[in-house]
């Protein structure tokens, strides 16, 4: 593990800045315990008031570092957080995103500690979404802090949007950005939701796949039957169920939807070459993971796999009997949630309807099936030799005294398309934690160096995107 070590090397702020970032090092991280308190469960309907608080908590902080404009913004679900320190006249805007919701803790017998009791212990935070995303939003806020704390201003203007909504498809933000075109206007997005490279390698993501969320219910009957008196006579749905996710990939890996891979960007040989040269070691990679074996697709690499070719996985799986011991019935009805991740230019409605054509192509008669749209995002690309991103690299060079790795990453940050098409901006990809962080997962972990060293590099970014000739 950790082949790069996340310290700083020569000085990548001025003194009086480095100074100050020493002596709040223990409020940030009071500040990041504080939040990760709050269970913003954008996913259960219970924790809808945790997701107030936790937008009014991210606006406390964002008026007391002299934000104007701060907004809690109602939306149908959860908020948004709005605001704005434009102080750098001349200077270009940078729009910042992170989200502050989180993903369910369960299973929670798995958490070594409560979830929502957050704890730093051998320099680990440990806690939901310490990583993804409030560690992230909070190094951020303590960027500023320490700005702050000397008499400075960030030499760029920033506006900031925080959704509650990304571990949940974002469709509140996605009305809200075009309607808000105005307010958001900026020369670049900047979103810090991401991760380094494996190995705690610095590294700015150039590449998010997208997603399409679906589940499939197949209908029998409105109760079980006996499997004795009608097993033979009638369609399985569970039975129906398997046959048709069996249909949708095959062993190599291949989607076999028609047309799944229609409008796909091919990687040139130029991109397959980056890749191929990155520090990825797969036997690490196969064992932190904890698989027997790594399974790609078919003439594509694992890296490649995981990152840059679109896919297919069944997500749940239920129906019929579950208990313990033997029941004999045919049940009633079977579903399963399913989602695909999708690359470049792939778009979520086209390839629903391609899913859900085949779906009704390769089911059994006898049952009825529903196949239904859940949400959807596009995949992003950003051009490496973009001016913000190159800033970038000059920030995560500063700080971390080596080169950053371009990678691209097989989650999905639904909004960076919309940032690039509805408001027209380059969208810099700049994480922090390490890949292995538990995201989504028990014991969620973020390391202090990483959010020592990315807040420190947040700092640096914004003298560098102010040095960045339009
Ligand atoms: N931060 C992740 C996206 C991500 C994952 C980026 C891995 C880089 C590496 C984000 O919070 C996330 O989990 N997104 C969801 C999107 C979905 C709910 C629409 C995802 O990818 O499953
Ligand atoms: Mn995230
Ligand atoms: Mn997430």
């Amino acid at each position: 593990m950790s082949a790069t070590p996340a310290s700083s090397t020569s000085a990548p702020l001025d003194p009086a800045l480095e100074a100050a970032l020493v002596s709040l090092r223990e409020a940030r991280a009071a500040a990041l315990l504080e939040f990760a308190r709050i269970p913003s469960i954008s996913a259960l309907p219970e924790h809808a008031g945790d997701m107030v608080s936790a937008a009014e908590w991210i606006a406390d902080s964002l008026r007391r570092l002299g934000a104007t404009a701060v907004e809690v913004v109602k939306t149908n679900l959860h908020p948004i957080v709005y605001g704005k320190i434009h102080e750098a006249p001349g200077a270009p805007t940078a729009l910042v995103y992170c989200h502050f919701d989180v993903q369910p803790v369960d299973p929670i017998d798995l958490w070594e500690t409560a979830p929502f009791e957050p704890f730093l212990r051998d320099g680990r935070f440990v806690g939901r979404g310490v990583a993804d995303d409030k560690g992230q939003l909070v190094m951020h806020l303590s960027a500023l802090e320490a700005l702050r704390a000397v008499g400075r201003a960030p030499a760029v203007n920033l506006t900031f949007v925080f959704e509650g909504e990304e571990e949940y498809g974002s469709d509140s933000l996605f009305s809200w950005i075009g309607p808000n075109r105005d307010r958001l206007a900026a020369d670049v997005a900047v979103i810090s939701d991401t991760t380094f490279f494996e190995g705690n390698v610095p590294a700015i993501t150039v590449g998010l796949r997208g997603i399409m969320y679906a589940q499939i219910d197949v209908m029998l009957v409105p109760v079980d039957l006996h499997s004795g008196q009608y097993g033979g006579a009638v369609e399985n749905p569970a039975n129906a169920l398997a046959r048709i996710i069996a249909s949708l990939k095959g062993p190599d890996g291949r989607v076999k939807i028609p047309g799944f891979y229609d409008d796909v960007v091919a990687l040139t040989p130029e991109e397959r070459a980056a890749m191929a040269s990155l520090p990825f070691d797969l036997e690490s990679f196969r064992n932190e993971t904890e698989v027997s074996a790594l399974v790609g697709e078919a003439g594509w690499t694992i890296l490649e796999s995981k990152t840059a070719r679109p896919t297919l996985d069944v997500n749940g799986i239920w129906g019929g009997f579950q208990g313990d011991g033997a029941k004999t019935i045919i049940p009633a009805h079977a579903h399963a949630k399913l989602s695909t991740r999708l690359v470049a230019k792939q778009e979520p409605a086209k390839i629903f309807a391609a899913l859900r054509d085949y779906v009704e192509q390769v089911a059994p008669p006898g049952v009825t099936i529903t196949t239904t749209y859940i949400h959807g995002g596009e995949a992003s690309l950003t051009p490496m030799d973009h001016p913000a991103t190159q800033a970038a690299v000059r920030a995560l060079r500063a700080v971390y005294g080596v080169e950053p790795v371009f990678i691209r990453e097989g989650g999905s940050i639904p909004v960076t398309a919309a940032f690039d098409q509805v408001l027209g901006l380059p969208v810099v990809l700049l994480g922090f934690p390490q890949p292995n962080c538990n995201a989504h997962a028990p014991n969620e972990w973020l390391s202090e160096a990483n959010f020592e060293s990315g807040t420190r590099t947040i700092a640096r970014f914004w003298d560098e995107l102010a040095a960045m000739r339009r």
